[in-house]
């Protein structure tokens, strides 16, 4: 599931070509059409379905026509690299334990929007991005990796953010191939 430019889908459909992540990106969910993340998977030659939120009377239906998606597409976990719209229960409720999020902080500093951009107004040292296990409370799930980045005098928005994002695409196939672990979803060789 992406929102925006999508590199974050991207970092994860690379760990699973070069073998990182035994794992298959078999689709990709957007509700901007024509976004960055959309532009990459035609590029990269993955299945891209547009569910504009724009089109949907409530998060309630948006998310029941992603969790329909999803059944359908038979997948073992869903991600939200960079999903910019509320999850409701429908969807976390659909997922057990197999809807795993990344956010730009280090939770449980900094929860919800413009993480960087509170960061940043708070005036810290250390930043980073933590992905997680979705719950109900927003950015409160299970914690499954984190990384740390420093944050430099003269920083701005766009280079912390950079940074941040630097390490997202690093933790996010870890932490994708940790929540796969947990459920027992990864064969070993005997
Ligand atoms: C990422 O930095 C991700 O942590 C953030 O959006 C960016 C998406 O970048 N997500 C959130 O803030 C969610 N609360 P991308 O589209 O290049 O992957």
């Amino acid at each position: 599931m992406a929102s925006g430019n999508g590199s974050n889908f991207e970092a994860l459909v690379q760990a699973c070509a070069n073998q990182q992540l035994p794992a298959q990106v078999v689709s990709l969910v957007v509700n901007n059409p024509g976004c960055g993340a959309s532009q990459r998977a035609e590029r990269l030659g993955i299945a891209v379905t547009c569910l504009d939120h724009r089109t949907f009377v409530s998060r309630d239906s948006l998310d029941g026509a992603l969790v329909e998606h999803f059944h359908a597409a038979a997948v073992d976990l869903v991600v939200m690299a960079g999903w910019m719209r509320i999850v409701t229960r429908r969807l976390i409720k659909a997922f057990p334990e197999r809807l795993v999020n990344i956010h730009p902080s280090l939770l449980p500093s900094f929860r919800g929007v413009d993480a960087v951009g509170q960061a940043l107004a708070a005036g810290v040292t250390l930043g980073g991005c933590t992905a997680h296990l979705v719950s109900e409370e927003v950015d409160a799930g299970l914690i499954l990796v984190q990384a740390a980045v420093p944050v430099l005098a003269g920083d701005s928005h766009d280079s912390l953010a950079r940074r941040i994002q630097a390490q997202e695409h690093r933790i996010l196939p870890l932490a994708v191939g940790l929540a796969a672990e947990r459920l027992g979803l990864l064969h070993r060789q005997p």
